[in-house]
């Protein structure tokens, strides 16, 4: 193909978090070899990239009166091991030049993600504090209008684009369930969105709702932060772990009087707070009925061939918007074949054999019994994307293997398991062992993280 023969072409990116810099990573490594680059213009609504891994402070709204984007709390800590995750052209060796533990908190990850995507000019691309207000396609020109709106300048303006890959995220817009009597709750009422941290709960009793990640972190956090107990109440299925005294989990609420809570198998109960961790929606604001993906969170989303292009107009690409055991190798590996498909590198199957591919992962889905079976799907659908493009192939077995052992090693012991180590299969480094036991270890500073324990080893050693 031409090296030269897309550059005309306009590529718009909704949202500067893992996929949307993923998109941007893919672009540059082609342009590496010598490819002429179309146009690539960013939208990030915040003033910084990252996306859920750029901590705010802030709950509801923004500086600027948009809906707040992050549902990321103070003291979180990766919920998975990072050689899970790990960048298979950006290793966490090169980043931080020595070994590091397995669960490094949210400022360690963050510091990864910008470390890959500084060594190009790519903050260049990204227009920060601007919204996507709307979206519409011309069909007789196959271009996108996108309405954007800057934020700083108060100004509303318009962009004309050739494809439009929408990278928004789908854990911010909260999925908020009603219970009977909960308007009258006297104490704090809050979804896991606005959760900011564990401190306000010590010495506190308090309820989750829900029986997923939020609720099974959020309920750690607070009780290694200090709440005085905690309650997790399921719908469908308890986590059904062993939990250590002061944790507990109940079937479902039925209605609250006052501060009494009643659950379905007759235990009532009194809360200092309740925090629903009841999942979120796909909320697409500024896409049109025609354009705009609707699906549940699940591991493979309707209407997208290979998870990503959407098919009735595939010059639309969503990144990321499947439920998530891979992430950020997964966003990659996507925005690698979305590169491809956009420089005209990918042939694409007519819309009915594209179709025939979608129904094929959809039937799969429908009969995933477990979260094994989980694992093991979305590892098959990384290996399919592996085939189509020139993405740094990694071991996804062992990837496999390793989710499947963090499964393991959760249902052990919730409050141990981060302090286990795992094996890079992009370098082959053994992870290190942490300086400090993860439930000791109140302080998620970058600084505390990579230095404080060395120095703490060398005073030990001088006295
Ligand atoms: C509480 C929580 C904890 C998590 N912990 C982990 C973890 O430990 N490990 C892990 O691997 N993953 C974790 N995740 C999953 C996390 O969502 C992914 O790691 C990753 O952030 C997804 O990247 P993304 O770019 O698809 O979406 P996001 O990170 O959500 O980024 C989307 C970006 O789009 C921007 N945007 C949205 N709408 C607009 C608009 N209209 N105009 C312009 N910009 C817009 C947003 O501001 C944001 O910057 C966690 C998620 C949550 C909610
Ligand atoms: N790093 C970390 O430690 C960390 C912490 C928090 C979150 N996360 C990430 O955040 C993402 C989202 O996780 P999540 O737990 O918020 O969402 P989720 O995985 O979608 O789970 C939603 C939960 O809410 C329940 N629920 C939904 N609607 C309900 C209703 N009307 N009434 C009662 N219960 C209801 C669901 O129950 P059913 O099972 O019945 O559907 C499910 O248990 C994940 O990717 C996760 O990895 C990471």
């Amino acid at each position: 193909m031409n090296k030269n023969s897309m550059k005309d072409k306009r590529i718009g990116i909704i949202g500067a978090g893992p996929s949307g810099l993923a998109q941007i990573r893919a672009f540059e490594a082609l342009k590496e070899q010598g490819y002429a680059m179309p146009e690539i213009i960013c939208f990030e609504k915040q003033d910084n990239w990252g996306g859920m891994w750029n901590y705010s402070w802030r709950t509801g709204v923004g500086k600027y009166g948009e809906p707040l984007h992050g549902s990321m709390y103070k003291y979180l800590w990766s919920n998975g091991p990072k050689e899970c995750l790990e960048f298979s052209d950006y290793s966490f060796d090169e980043h931080f030049k020595k070994p590091i533990s397995s669960y490094p908190p949210r400022p360690v990850l963050f510091d990864y993600i910008q470390g890959r995507i500084k060594k190009s000019n790519a903050r260049d691309y990204i227009r920060f504090d601007t919204t996507v207000r709307w979206v519409s396609f011309d069909e007789n020109s196959k271009k996108f209008n996108v309405i954007l709106d800057d934020l700083k300048i108060d100004k509303t303006y318009s962009e004309e684009l050739d494809y439009l890959v929408v990278a928004s995220g789908h854990f911010s817009t909260p999925n908020m369930p009603y219970f009977k009597g909960i308007e009258n709750f006297p104490g704090t009422v809050m979804h896991a969105h606005d959760f900011r941290g564990a401190d306000q709960f010590k010495d506190r009793n308090i309820l989750l709702i829900g029986s997923s990640y939020s609720a099974e972190d959020i309920g750690v956090q607070c009780y290694k932060h200090g709440a005085k107990s905690v309650t997790l109440s399921y719908r469908s299925n308890p986590i059904g772990i062993e939990w250590p005294e002061g944790i507990k989990e109940l079937p479902m609420v039925t209605h609250f009087e006052g501060d009494t809570a009643f659950f379905k198998d007759g235990t009532t109960e009194v809360y200092d707070a309740v925090i629903m961790c009841t999942g979120y929606q796909h909320k697409f604001p500024f896409l049109p009925d025609e354009l705009r993906l609707k699906t549940k969170n699940n591991l493979f989303p309707d209407n997208l061939y290979k998870g990503i292009l959407f098919n009735a107009l595939p010059q639309l690409i969503y990144l990321g918007m499947q439920d998530q055991y891979y992430t950020f190798n997964m966003f990659d590996a996507q925005a690698w074949l979305a590169r491809d498909f956009m420089m005209n590198r990918l042939t694409l199957p007519k819309e009915t054999e594209r179709r025939m591919d979608i129904d094929k992962w959809l039937d799969r889905n429908n009969k995933l019994e477990n979260s094994l079976d989980n694992v093991d799907f979305q590892s098959d659908y990384i290996k399919d994307l592996l085939s189509l493009s020139d993405y740094p192939h990694f071991n996804v077995d062992k990837v496999a293997e390793m989710f499947k052992e963090w499964l393991q090693d959760k249902e052990e012991n919730i409050l141990t398991y981060r302090d286990k180590t795992y094996q890079s299969v992009v370098t082959g480094t053994m992870a290190s062992q942490h300086h400090t036991e993860w439930m000791d270890e109140l302080d998620d500073s970058k600084e505390r993280y990579l230095y404080q324990g060395e120095q703490e080893e060398v005073l030990q050693d001088n006295l």
